[in-house]
């Protein structure tokens, strides 16, 4: 019976603090047929990312939140299973945010959000959720564009095992600068120092961190790249150089919070060191994407950028997997694969 069902998982609760299972409701639905201009596409492949727990929310943000008892929106790789449209054909692999569920119908409207993938594939599926995706251009121009390495800086970056933190820390490493990561575990710590060619790497939750920082940066800290925000944000800014750069990603320590987060507390040494503190979102560089992808894939391509991905088997396991995302428990990027790549 199941293949004839489209499972979904809907938003059923604006979580309150953690994002709780029982947030998300399971509904299964006959799958839709196209008409006209329409296509139906089979997800194979979907992205976790700490902005699900944003879009949960209906505090102000960068795009409209997820209405309750809305498909719970994400980014997915798939698979056109039927076309009424001439400009796709059945096997053609596409990209967008097709949300959490087997099969999505995609009107003539919505297809402008649709990307076609290159065929034949030359690097595996899943690269288009993570380094040619929009996580690789948030590391892209995030550190590249407000960063502004220079060769000999030093760039400290946060959430450095995560899907953007491990690519811009490979990325300052091309630009010849000093690399120090910040992560949640020694194992995270070695994947990042031994694997991805990064100089130095904290666990934060082990180390005191000013003294780790100062030890690590001994020429001061050039560029931060900010994922996550609160004690390791006010740490960071004790060992700011002059004009430094903050591109601000993400504050992955608030998103949970339930009450204003209070801080920095060192928010006097911007002013003293004259730091660009610049928050981005990576929408912001559409019309730029093709750039970071041709130069993101030239890398890949040398060998001179890894990724690592954690994948999670099965659609009815995201609702559990997303946790993973806030408990540290994953290694690089986070992922659900839903059905078999063709
Ligand atoms: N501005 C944009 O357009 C844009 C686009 C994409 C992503 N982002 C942001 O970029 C950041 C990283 O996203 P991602 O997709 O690469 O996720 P990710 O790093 O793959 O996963 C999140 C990681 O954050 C760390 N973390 C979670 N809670 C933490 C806390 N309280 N304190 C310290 N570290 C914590 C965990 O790693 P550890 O084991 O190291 O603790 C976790 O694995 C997020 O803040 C996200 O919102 C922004």
């Amino acid at each position: 019976m199941q293949k004839y069902l489209n499972r979904q998982w809907r938003l059923a609760s604006r979580p309150i603090g953690d994002i709780k299972e029982s947030d998300f409701e399971y509904r299964e639905e006959v799958i839709p047929h196209p008409e006209d201009g329409e296509i139906l596409v089979r997800s194979i492949y979907l992205s976790l990312d700490p902005t699900n727990r944003i879009w949960m929310s209906d505090r102000p943000q960068y795009m409209p939140p997820v209405e309750l008892g809305e498909v719970m929106r994400g980014l997915v790789v798939g698979v056109v299973e039927e076309s009424k449209n001439p400009k796709f054909q059945p096997g053609d692999l596409v990209s967008g945010a097709l949300g959490w569920q087997d099969y999505a119908l995609i009107s003539p409207q919505n297809l402008l959000y649709l990307t076609k993938l290159p065929q034949p594939l030359t690097v595996p599926l899943t690269a288009f959720l993570h380094p040619l995706s929009f996580i690789g251009c948030t590391a892209y121009f995030g550190l590249l564009d407000i960063g502004k390495p220079q060769p000999g800086e030093t760039v400290v970056v946060s959430a450095a095992s995560g899907a953007v933190g491990s690519l811009v820390g490979q990325i300052a490493k091309i630009k010849g600068c000093r690399v120090v990561g910040i992560t949640g575990s020694d194992e995270k710590c070695q994947l990042l120092v031994d694997e991805l060619g990064f100089d130095a790497a904290i666990n934060y939750k082990t180390a005191d961190l000013i003294p780790a920082l100062a030890a690590s940066c001994p020429n001061g800290i050039d560029i931060y790249f900010e994922n996550v925000g609160g004690e390791i944000l006010d740490a960071v800014l004790t060992q700011v150089n002059l004009n430094a750069r903050i591109p601000l990603c993400g504050l992955i320590s608030t998103y949970n919070a339930q009450e204003l987060v209070p801080g920095p507390y060192n928010f006097g040494q911007i002013l003293m060191q004259r730091v660009l503190v610049q928050g981005f979102i990576i929408t912001d560089y559409l019309q730029q994407w093709d750039v970071a992808f041709r130069d993101i894939g030239e890398w890949l391509q040398e060998e001179k950028i890894k990724y690592t991905q954690e994948i999670v088997a099965g659609l009815e396991n995201a609702p559990k997997a997303i946790l993973k995302l806030f408990d540290g428990d994953k290694m690089g990027k986070l992922i659900v694969k839903i059905s078999e790549e063709p």
